[in-house]
């Protein structure tokens, strides 16, 4: 990962990277900073877990008045041994010599059998070469001792004397550099400067989906077109799905295998009695079958958003209408890299007097041309609705084929007359999830519900 690092982050790094356990003040030296720049630096690579400070404590040993001058004299028990090497001397007289230090001195040296008294002296018995503290009390004078190299029985010979040993508690912090600050490169800049090149972090803030990214634009395009959006609900009676756009009730899109059926719900109201009716009589007239309104009471998750136009021509009866509408609908079809179960439709008519196949077709195009697909054409094909029906294929360049994608028709007078239209309705309309499969490179329509975060992450937004 790429860090944004401030001027003196980077020279606390560079300088630890080459002498890896600095105090602070070495830090001041070694960097140039000021001692709050360090301390200011070492809090930054602190909180990016870049640095860490260890604290540790030492004990410092140096003298006391005491000590002092034992070091400088010898310890009042030498001074008093040493006054007794050649002589034997009377007690006033080493009483004499030694001052306030002949009490403890003697005392010791008695009980350490160094000494002995006989009548009105005291003399010799036993000259130490070494008395215990005395190698203690000239390393801390010499000031060569370190807490670990110290000889802690004779320590405490004259640990215990009064001002002899001074304990000084020092405490020291250490930086250095965590495994991801010593990974990190430092490159040179002038401070001040920006690097406009330099990597930045990946941030994976929210985004949209892409195929939410897709229905709004298209959405988009419609209504640049100057089409407006209408929206029906996903459960429709049967009437509405198939009923109303001539699609005979034997008819083997409406079968179980199809279609899903709301279980055992039958729609009250379905049409206006009128339009009950003439659809009945349409379909008696041009299928010559007997037509059962209970078949299209029937409630089933819309197959298509045709059910949506539909009904809303049926309402309205426009003599000009510039429609779209979008959204999920539902087929009872085997999951594959190319069919779902649900999946999303646009849907859009135009009505007019004077429309044409020729403006259906050049509609399609201009909505292929803006959405960024321009190698098409138009195949004929069939819909119970649509006359004459065609298909759009568009070219896919990776796949070098040629693949179905919206339906599109004028709607026959066997279902505009029934429902009241008098004017041409040019009609279209097909799956969402297709164009996106095109737009992203996929080859799989499953991709898009996966929530595959590296796929959903890396696709760009902007195409
Ligand atoms: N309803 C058709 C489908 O789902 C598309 C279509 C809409 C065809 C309107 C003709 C007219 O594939």
């Amino acid at each position: 990962m790429s860090q944004v690092l401030h001027e003196i982050e980077k020279k606390i790094i560079t300088s630890l990277k080459n002498n890896e356990k600095q105090t602070p003040e070495k830090l001041e030296k070694s960097t140039n900073l000021s001692p709050d720049q360090i301390r200011r630096g070492i809090e930054w690579l602190k909180l990016k877990g870049l640095a860490v400070v260890t604290e540790s404590q030492a004990i410092s040993l140096s003298l006391g008045k005491n000590g002092l001058e034992s070091f400088h004299k010898g310890l009042p028990e030498r001074r008093l041994l040493d006054l007794l090497k050649n002589e034997s001397k009377k007690l006033q007289d080493l009483q004499k010599e030694l001052g306030n230090v002949f009490g403890p001195a003697m005392g010791l040296a008695r009980k350490n059998n160094w000494v002995d008294a006989s009548e009105e002296k005291i003399f010799l018995k036993n000259y130490p070469s070494e008395l215990p503290g005395e190698k203690t009390l000239k390393q801390i004078g010499e000031n060569k001792i370190s807490k670990n190299e110290i000889d802690a029985d004779d320590l405490s010979f004259i640990l215990k004397r009064p001002d002899f040993i001074i304990e000084n508690v020092i405490k020291t912090k250490e930086i250095s550099l965590t495994d991801t600050a010593k990974s990190i490169e430092i490159t040179a800049g002038l401070s001040g400067e920006i690097n406009v090149e330099s990597k930045v972090p990946d941030v994976f803030v929210a985004r949209t989906h892409p195929l939410k990214d897709t229905i709004d634009e298209i959405r988009e395009i419609f209504v640049t077109l100057g089409f407006t959006e209408i929206i029906g609900s996903m459960t429709q009676p049967s009437f509405w799905n198939f009923d109303a756009l001539f699609t005979p009730q034997d008819h083997p899109a409406r079968e179980l295998q199809d279609t899903f059926y709301l279980d055992g719900i039958s729609a009250k109201k379905i049409g206006t009695s009128e339009q009950i009716k003439k659809i009945s009589e349409s379909h008696k007239k041009g299928w010559r079958y007997n037509w059962d309104i209970n078949e299209a009471r029937k409630m089933v998750l819309r197959t298509h958003t045709t059910c949506v136009t539909i009904k809303h021509l049926a309402e309205n009866k426009p003599d000009e209408a510039r429609v779209f509408s979008l959204g999920r609908v539902f087929r009872n079809e085997k999951v594959s890299y190319k069919h779902l179960v649900e999946f999303n439709q646009i849907e859009g008519i135009v009505v007019g007097k004077n429309a044409t196949l020729r403006d259906l077709m050049g509609i399609q195009r201009e909505f292929y041309r803006r959405i960024g697909i321009t190698k098409i054409k138009f195949w004929p094909t069939f819909f119970p609705y649509t006359e004459p029906s065609l298909q759009t294929m568009v070219y896919n360049d990776r796949l070098e084929k040629w693949v179905e994608l919206f339906g599109m028709g004028i709607f026959r007078p066997e279902v505009t007359k029934p429902l009241g239209i008098t004017k041409p309705v040019l009609a279209w309309g097909g799956g969402i999830e297709r164009i996106a499969m095109l737009k992203y490179g996929l080859d799989d329509v499953r991709e898009f519900y996966n929530n595959n975060l590296s796929w959903l992450r890396s696709t760009t937004k902007c195409q």
